[in-house]
């Protein structure tokens, strides 16, 4: 078997950035290594082209009557910077402390190989399992997966199976795992304002007309109630209320609010409704501005009134919310309540529903709950106990992989997702690092649910 420490720093050589059309080449090299890696396990491997970067699709076929796994994960990663901030060039991995650094780590190509190394065990100790796997390995979900549902579209009828196992989830701890139940959606859009058909010197016209920047800010203060909640009407409309469990998983997690505001750097949460931190960013909406500008940015003052600002806007979701029918919401509210002495241009950007499976043994799991999912959770529980030495958290996490809610409304799978990486692991930060204890640890739970569904 190859050794999957070096396996994941090979992967991690290649700049893979997928919003940097300047990546192409580390995008093509990722590809390739990734088929060659999967192409030595046996597998049938597909490069299949989409209208940005192609799909990696690869099948171990045999009985259609042997359950199917489709493995999911994904080549492409953030882009580095700032990149004085790492402690070792990112497309340079190194082992320090037990962590391997580097950009793609463990977002995600640490975390997928956890996966394809799982499966080259238990191939190697039995070449004849009785098990259809399907890699799909995507480079845009950095991007919001543009080409995905376009290529499910396409490939639905082979993806025919029993359910998806992936790692781009996080869990408490190296020590402690989660198993991602739900996960937010994301509607993204770009806010222009333009006021003046040019900037202005703000003496010789102060006063005249509606400066963008104004309009901006009072846009983007009326988006808040007082209390933090967002304020667009029907925004909550459709939230589902949080079940029992998973409040009581919360509290069974028991999370210090200090540590975490230790983490972040500030004294103080933000959270409407008084809700604690954990349960917000899991159980609620939220709206962020990503990022905002307009007017004189240098070194001290310029009297101008600019022409243009603009702000980056997205929104979270949970269940049941609509992403379309929230972007739709947000861009009304944004045209009411423009001011009219100023043009508003608003640019849609990606949209991902959220998701949520509830796990066998449930009060509200569903009846029709596939068996070879609840057989999967079930393995995927005793393994967690078994290696990691205690069981995995059932919690839905903040992040958006909007591909989950796809694959289920288009191909009816639901997903089992182990959280590979931990907070500390940097997500798309400086030092970004993976956790080799718990990489290895990972392996072993991905091999006992991939014997287990193959009956062995
Ligand atoms: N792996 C993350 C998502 C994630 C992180 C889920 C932690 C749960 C816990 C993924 O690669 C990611 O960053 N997704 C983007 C999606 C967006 C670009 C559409 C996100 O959440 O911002
Ligand atoms: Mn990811």
């Amino acid at each position: 078997m190859f050794d999957p420490v070096e396996a994941v720093k090979e992967l991690v050589r290649f700049p893979s950035i997928s919003t940097d059309s300047s990546s192409e080449e580390g995008m093509e090299g990722v590809r390739q290594s990734l088929g060659t890696l999967l192409a030595g396990l046996g597998f049938e491997v597909e490069m299949v082209e989409t209208p940005l970067h192609p799909v990696l699709f690869a099948t171990r076929g045999g009985d259609p009557d042997w359950p199917h796994v489709i493995i999911y994960g994904h080549y492409d990663v953030q882009p580095a910077d700032p990149l004085e901030l790492w402690c070792s060039p990112p497309f340079e991995p190194e082992v320090r402390d037990g962590y391997l650094f580097g950009r793609g780590t463990a977002d995600n190509k640490g975390s997928l190989m956890v996966h394809i190394a799982a499966v080259g065990r238990l191939l190697e100790k039995n070449p004849d399992a009785p098990i259809r796997i399907t890699f799909l390995i995507e480079g845009e979900e950095e991007i919001g997966s543009p080409s995905f549902e376009g290529f499910l579209e396409r490939y639905k009828d082979r993806l025919e199976g029993d359910f998806v196992l992936l790692s781009d989830t996080q869990s408490p701890s190296p020590e402690e795992v989660t198993i991602t139940t739900g996960l937010r959606g994301i509607v993204c859009l770009d806010v222009e304002i333009t006021g003046p058909k040019m900037d202005l010197h703000s003496g010789v016209h102060g006063g005249v007309v509606m400066n963008p920047i104004q309009a901006l800010c009072g846009l983007c203060h009326s988006l808040f109630t007082p209390d933090g909640r967002i304020n667009l009407p029907g925004f909550y409309d459709d939230v589902l209320p949080v079940f029992d469990w998973e409040r009581d998983e919360l509290e069974r997690l028991g999370l210090a609010e200090e540590e975490y505001a230790d983490f972040l750097g500030v004294d103080k949460f933000h959270s409407p409704e008084d809700s604690s931190p954990f349960a917000a960013l899991r159980f609620h909406p939220s709206l962020e501005f990503n990022g905002i500008g307009g007017g004189y940015q240098g070194e001290g003052s310029k009297t101008v009134i600019p022409s243009k600002a603009f702000v980056k806007i997205s929104c979270r979701l949970v269940p049941d919310q609509n992403p379309l029918k929230i972007q739709e919401i947000l861009t009304e509210a944004l045209k009411e309540r423009c001011p009219t002495e100023v043009s508003l241009k608003i640019i849609p950007g990606h949209c991902g529903a959220p998701y949520l499976v509830v796990p066998p043994g449930k009060p509200n799991t569903p009846a029709d709950q596939s068996p070879v999912l609840a057989r999967a959770f079930s393995a995927a529980d005793h393994a967690i106990m078994n290696v990691f030495g205690s069981s995995p958290y059932y919690l839905r996490e903040g992040g958006s992989i909007p591909i989950i809610a796809d694959l289920k409304r288009m191909a009816g799978l639901d997903s089992l997702m182990l959280g590979m990486c931990t907070q500390e692991s940097n997500l798309h930060a400086p030092n970004e690092n993976l956790h080799l204890g718990m990489f290895h640890k990972g392996i072993s739970v991905s091999e006992k649910i991939l014997s287990a569904i193959a009956g062995l």
